[in-house]
């Protein structure tokens, strides 16, 4: 199997209209992120981790990009410079040609843990970012809120504490206080993990309404692989740290997609091709650590 390691795999200009898996009928919004050999380490000289290896991809605008790989790879550290929290080493990450050099509001992420506000309102939670700033009149501001929770399905739960909410509403409000500030990039990091089963399927399909209806650039990282092929145009499959891209799988899903389209033939081979990749990188880790052990 031929594989795209460490190689810029995709021509951001591919934007969606071409491609046979869009949504023909909802133009693509959003930007395009460029990593350019990014290097990322942890810890002193002396005794440092190397995290990211080189990594270079592009991410095109208005598609969504899953990322998969080993656990403690580097996902969240990927999550971290695309935000601008922390600074590559070396290489260059750019979101329509500016170098990214801190957190901004064109890109917007979403954590697993829950970042509500606990005394706050679902309301007030949604409200709270935009009104910090004060780059919207108030009126207006309330009436976005109102209109995103109802369109979160969470009109009802307005008043309502986060700790009242289930995991799958309190992830649905975390979705509103990102999107109200209409961000060009969504950056997910494992958003929907700990919720059980059937909740963690709503919600995959909920996202994925809202991402075909907006088709703002996403980046999604999980571990699960279903999830990953479910919602993803574009899957990365990374290795182990050093952490470099291994494959890039062009998914060609339908959309608007649904869940039995991941009992088609095609889904299948998507999973097999992502499985094997992950399986070996299991392998090798579990090779490089068990060195030594008696
Ligand atoms: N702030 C940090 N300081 C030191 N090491 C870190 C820091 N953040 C992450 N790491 C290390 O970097 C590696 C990758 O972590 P992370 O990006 O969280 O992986 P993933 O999200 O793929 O599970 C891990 O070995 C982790 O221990
Ligand atoms: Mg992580």
């Amino acid at each position: 199997m031929l594989t795209n390691r460490n190689s810029i795999a995709r021509a951001a200009s591919a934007g969606g209209a071409t491609k046979s898996n869009k949504a023909a009928s909802t133009p693509a919004t959003g930007s395009t992120i460029e990593l350019t050999n990014v290097s990322k380490a942890y810890g002193e000289e002396w005794l440092s981790d190397q995290i990211l290896d080189n990594l270079s991809l592009s991410i095109a605008p208005g598609e969504m990009t899953v990322i998969v790989g080993p656990s403690g790879c580097g996902k969240s550290t990927l999550v971290n410079l695309l935000a601008g929290f922390e600074e590559p080493d070396s290489g260059k990450i750019t979101i329509d040609g500016e170098e990214i050099t801190g957190p901004g509001k064109d890109r917007m992420v979403v954590f697993q843990e829950t970042a509500l506000i606990p005394w706050q309102t679902t309301f007030e939670n949604v409200v709270f970012g935009p009104k910090l700033r004060g780059d919207m009149k108030t009126a207006d501001l309330e009436k976005e809120a109102k209109k995103l929770l109802v369109k979160v399905g969470l009109g009802e739960f307005m008043s309502k504490f986060p700790l009242q909410l289930s995991g799958g509403m309190q992830r649905r409000a975390e979705l509103a206080r990102a999107l109200i500030n209409e961000p060009k990039v969504m950056i997910m990091d494992e958003p929907f993990r700990g919720l059980d089963a059937m909740s963690r399927s709503l919600m995959q399909e909920f996202f994925l309404q809202l991402f075909e209806e907006n088709r703002r650039t996403n980046v999604f990282v999980t571990s699960e692989i279903d999830e990953a092929i479910f919602l993803a145009d574009n899957l990365i499959v990374l290795t182990n740290k050093p952490t470099k891209v291994e494959k890039i799988i062009d998914i060609k899903l339908p959309r608007p997609r649904n869940y039995s389209m991941l009992t088609s033939a095609e889904a299948f081979e998507y999973k097999r091709e992502t499985m094997a990749i992950l399986h070996e990188e299991a392998m090798k880790s579990f090779a490089n650590t068990s060195k030594g052990v008696a």
